[in-house]
């Protein structure tokens, strides 16, 4: 049932194209209007929401800063992401205009479903996204938006995560048609982009090799660090989340921003850092404010090793290894980036033998608080 694959996670990693491109399925109609007919929430309760939190754990968390960014520039709506635990016993402010939006793959996760229960018996209404049919958290939300990534298998989260931020995306992208703000053309262009994801990953996966190859030559290493901005951060958190769970090595993400008020002291000779960098054409100066942490973290001895977009070509004097992705927007880029870092883990800890499809100490899904 591996289809040849040498573990789950690889099969998984691999059928990320697919699980994107089945999350969008149906959703999105000829004249590029979104339909999530399925959601269930009253268009006008969803029309009144002045604020959302987004509360689910681990990698599922990641999704949701994901989330925030994307839902704040298209929708406009302040946006929240909190630890489910951390929501549920520290009385968060929540009323009947708030939209909680509960991610979970297994839908099965005892801390998630506490902060569901809370949410709901302060007034608010509580969105799942979920990719387990008929699982506890959708069954005791109001409303359910399924990611269809298919049984994911291996206990490292992978295909679910871009489903999940897919799902989220298209959530995002469904709340500002639905108050009509002044994104709707951003909006048409965003949806194409995302049609185009699932090519796009897969041009990802055509090159894993040299990853892989990275990641081989790295077996030895005793901590990694990862370092983004913007929606880099959270991709950063989960590279570095891979490569704990699966390789067992010390790593941490951080927002390169946050460097000079602290990790920077963590840099010395050799130390692998890699860089996720956004898209040279994006808003704002964010790209050359990456591309100047770089140089800040090689100046001091780190073996830079980046993800980029292709044709970035600014990046490669500073970089000991460049990888390419493909150039989308900047709020979409998630899909791309995250899918290396994932290459990178899983070769790392198969080569020092262990078993990625069942990291010591984890479980699929935590039923426990
Ligand atoms: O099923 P859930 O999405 O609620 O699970 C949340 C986390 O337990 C999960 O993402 C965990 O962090 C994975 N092991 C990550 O690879």
């Amino acid at each position: 049932e591996k289809d040849g694959y040498p573990s789950f996670m690889e099969k998984e990693i691999h059928e990320q194209p697919r699980a994107v491109a089945d999350t969008l399925l149906g959703r999105n109609d000829s004249h590029g209007k979104l339909t999530l007919d399925e959601l269930r929430i009253d268009e006008s309760i969803l029309r009144s929401v002045d604020k959302i939190i987004v509360i689910a754990c681990g990698t599922s968390a990641y999704v949701g800063q994901v989330a925030k960014y994307a839902i704040e520039h298209w929708c406009r709506i302040p946006t929240e992401v909190e630890l489910s635990h951390e929501f549920r016993y520290r009385d968060p402010i929540v009323n009947e205009k708030t939209l909680v939006v509960a991610i979970s793959q297994s839908g099965e996760t005892m801390d998630t479903l506490m902060a569901v229960r809370h949410a709901r018996e302060q007034g608010a209404k509580v969105l799942a996204i979920c990719n387990t049919n008929g699982s506890t958290i959708p069954r005791e939300s109001d409303a359910v938006l399924y990611t269809h990534a298919g049984p994911e298998i291996a206990v490292a989260s992978t295909k679910a995560f871009l489903a999940q931020i897919t799902a989220s995306y298209l959530l995002g992208l469904y709340l500002a048609q639905l108050r009509g703000n002044k994104f709707q053309d951003e909006i048409k262009t965003i949806l194409t982009d995302l049609a185009a994801m699932p090519e796009k990953i897969q041009a990802v996966l055509d090159h894993e090799q040299q990853i892989k190859d990275l990641a081989v030559s790295m077996k030895d290493v005793n901590s990694v660090l990862f370092l983004g901005r913007h929606v880099g951060f959270p991709v950063a958190m989960e590279g570095a989340l891979k490569l704990k769970e699966l390789a067992y090595i010390h790593a941490e993400g951080f927002a390169a921003g946050e460097l000079k008020h602290g990790p920077i002291a963590l840099i010395e000779e050799g130390q692998p850092v890699f860089v996720v960098v956004p898209s040279p054409n994006g808003r704002d100066s964010l790209h050359a404010k990456v591309v100047s942490n770089i140089q800040e973290v090689r100046a001091r001895g780190a073996k830079t090793i980046v993800i980029a977009e292709a044709g970035d070509e600014a990046v490669r004097q500073y970089a000991e290894h460049v990888f390419y992705v493909p150039a989308t927007s900047t709020l979409l880029a998630p899909l791309l980036t995250t899918v290396p870092l994932q290459i990178f883990a899983c070769a790392l800890a198969s080569e020092k033998g262990y078993d990625v499809d069942q990291p010591r100490n984890l479980a699929k899904s935590v039923t426990v608080e």
